[in-house]
């Protein structure tokens, strides 16, 4: 991977001046016609082993996997990024998954301190600090508790993209754009806690925190938190997965990952953040004059197309279809638009379903690929009129030196052969 990587950013790639591409049909058809002289195709004419035999029976799967073929539909890491597995990245395969779900074994993980394997029946979740009444809830305490309620949102991490700040790197997007995924949560709201807690005035903080190795803590601002912060222990229809924050996590809609405490063990109310390592240190922005953002919880408006890209490069000429995801933390998405000329002309996709507030948004736009060369771009707009930056807009404002929050736009080269790259345009 790193070798491949270094490569990748000497290359860096200026390259404009591409011919308006790929949209006259190319004649190429969408399926074979069959002649009557054709020769026989085995996949019709001979009887498979699967057609032949008995399949294994109901009691080879308690608990259900993808099939064999799907093996290659796995989270990945970077081993360079990180010292140790244990405090590392697992990236979620997004150039190999359809509609806006993301299956619960293949959610990309995070973890500053490696898994924690907690026992439900021994987990608490304590809330104290500036309330009436400190409070402690077991996990049934919590599954028999007025107000629950299921909803899906996406997950992005600050850090998505951080290593393509200073140029084109990865070359895959699974690791350019990995580090998110959209569950369907089901728990409780946060304010059914804090007000059965009852939340003094003075209380305007809440501190979170984790009961993994790396005892994660991070302060959200009070608003935030009645607002439509979520105590949640299920993903998509079942508990928690371990690496996902089994038995109970923190959802704090629309802003980064690293809030999303997981392994909830306490909350704290309090009158003022707290300054902990994960938003002094860490997510953070350090600016070209020596100053630092702080307090950028809100993941921006990004888009991504995940297909073509280089784990998953253009095989035909003739009809194919780009995919891609977009998504906002201020709202839902209003319009992506996609360039086949690295930006010089754009076209609107076609969205998937209806566009969710603070979830993955689907898009495709189906082209006829003559196997010309394609710079291909998608530019989100959410709700709030915002636009997705180029990388060139945001490094203006933000410098080099930033890792966290880089929505800025993605480019794919795809070469005449159909093999696709990270690059970027100027
Ligand atoms: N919570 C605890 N307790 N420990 C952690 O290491 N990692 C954070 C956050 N919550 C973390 C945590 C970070 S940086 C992110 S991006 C998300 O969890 C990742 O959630 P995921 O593992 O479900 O993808
Ligand atoms: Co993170």
């Amino acid at each position: 991977m790193s070798d491949q990587s270094t490569a990748l950013s000497r290359r860096g790639v200026l390259r404009a001046g591409l011919a308006g591409a790929a949209t006259a049909a190319g004649g190429a058809a969408l399926a074979q016609a069959v002649a009557s002289n054709a020769k026989p195709d085995p996949a019709i004419t001979e009887v498979q082993d699967w057609n032949r035999y008995l399949g294994p029976g109901v009691e080879a799967a308690p608990y259900g996997k993808p099939s064999k073929y799907e093996k290659d539909v796995i989270r990945r890491n970077v081993p360079w990024l990180t010292a140790g597995t244990e405090s590392s990245i697992n990236f979620t395969p997004i150039h190999e998954l359809e509609g806006i779900i993301t299956p619960n074994g293949v959610c990309f993980e995070r973890h500053h301190g490696g898994v924690a394997e907690v026992d439900p029946a021994q987990h608490r979740l304590m809330i104290n600090g500036l309330v009436d009444k400190p409070l402690v809830f077991t996990m049934e305490d919590l599954k028999r508790f007025p107000g629950r309620f299921s909803k899906p949102y996406f997950l992005e991490c600050a850090a998505n993209g951080g290593m393509e700040w200073k140029g084109a790197q990865l070359n895959g997007v699974q690791f350019t754009h990995g580090m998110i995924h959209n569950v369907w949560y089901t728990g409780l709201p946060l304010s059914a806690l804090l007000n059965e807690a009852g939340v003094k005035a003075r209380g305007k903080w809440v501190l979170a925190e984790g009961a993994d190795s790396a005892a994660m803590t991070r302060s959200i601002p009070m608003q935030k938190a009645l607002d439509d912060c979520m105590v949640a222990w299920a993903m998509n229809g079942e508990a928690l997965r371990a690496e996902q924050g089994y038995p109970l996590r923190l959802v704090v809609p629309g802003w980064e990952g690293n809030m999303w405490v997981k392994w909830l063990r306490r909350l704290e109310v309090g009158d003022e953040p707290w300054a902990q390592r994960e938003e002094t240190s860490k997510y953070t922005d350090l600016l070209a004059d020596g100053k630092a953002r702080r307090h950028t919880w809100v993941m921006d408006a990004k888009s991504v197309v995940t297909n073509p890209s280089p784990q998953k490069p253009l095989k035909h000429k003739g009809p194919n279809v780009l995919s891609g995801l977009a998504w906002s933390g201020r709202g839902s998405i209003r319009r992506v638009d996609v360039s086949i000329d690295g930006g010089k002309n754009w076209r609107q996709a076609r969205i998937d379903g209806p566009a969710l507030p603070l979830c993955l948004t689907r898009f495709y736009l189906d082209i006829d690929w003559n196997g010309q060369e394609l710079m291909v771009q998608s530019r989100a707009t959410d709700s709030t009129g915002y636009v997705q930056p180029t990388k060139d807009a945001l490094r203006k404002v933000r410098g080099l030196n930033s890792i966290y929050h880089n929505n800025g736009i993605q480019t794919w080269l795809v070469h005449a052969n159909g093999e696709t790259e990270n690059v970027e345009v100027s």
